[in-house]
């Protein structure tokens, strides 16, 4: 008995830090597999165009003071918004390039270090969201983004706050497991860090195992 099913989309997250070059090399990758003839989709978070976006845009520009607790779930609230829209995509076999997801929503509300507030704390809103098929992590030292151009503009873009999230980071994937993380070196020229990006990715692109949800910290 033979089912040719339609595979569906694919997941893939892409995290770091900021001035890690998420977003171009985001932007590279969705070229690079539209070209190949793949439905491809991208998507960022925060989103800052929907009702709780206006809320996080104007707490990042440091317009607006927010409680860190009220904040942290509003970052998660502006991800469940979506999340019907990307399980739909998905099974219509859409695959979706995320731009920053649960993991840069638990670090850096956990970097805070307000002791009401710990990474586990932090993690729970976001259990039964979306687990991606595949998180691509690229991976640079504090010192390295402080270098690089724009840095220091808005909330949480200071040498302190930054080396807080790497750790973070580094706890973070090491305690949830079960899923695929890649760590990509992003010193490297833009190009080069592309192809990786691309080959980490070309193995994960016929998905026929269910999509999971992210489950509790361990
Ligand atoms: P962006 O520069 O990628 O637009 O992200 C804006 C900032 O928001 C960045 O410093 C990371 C931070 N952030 C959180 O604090 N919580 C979250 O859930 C997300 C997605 C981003």
């Amino acid at each position: 008995f033979h089912e040719d099913v339609k595979a569906r989309g694919v997941l893939i997250v892409v995290e770091g830090l900021d001035r890690a070059g998420k977003t171009v090399q985001c932007q590279l990758l969705l070229d690079a597999l539209q070209q190949r003839g793949h439905q491809v989709k991208y998507i960022k978070f925060p989103d800052r165009n929907s009702l709780t976006g206006k809320i996080i845009n104007g707490y990042l520009q440091g317009q607006a003071q927010q409680d860190d607790h009220s904040i942290h779930l509003l970052f998660s609230a502006n991800r469940w918004e979506a999340a019907q829209r990307i399980r739909s995509d998905l099974s219509n076999g859409i695959t979706i390039i995320v731009d920053r997801y649960s993991y840069s929503g638990a670090v850096y509300s956990a970097a805070k270090e307000n002791p009401d507030l710990s990474l586990e704390w932090a993690w729970q809103p976001e259990v039964g969201l979306p687990r991606p098929d595949l998180l691509l992590f690229l991976s640079i030292s504090s010192e390295e983004t402080a270098k690089r151009g724009g840095y220091g503009e808005e909330r949480y873009e200071t040498d302190a706050m930054q080396s807080k999230v790497r750790h973070l980071f580094e706890r973070l994937l090491s305690m949830n497991h079960g899923h695929d993380v890649h760590l990509i070196d992003a010193r490297f020229p833009v190009d080069q860090v592309a192809k990786e990006l691309l080959n980490s990715t070309l193995g994960h692109l016929s998905e026929r195992k269910p999509l999971e949800t992210f489950a509790k910290l361990r």
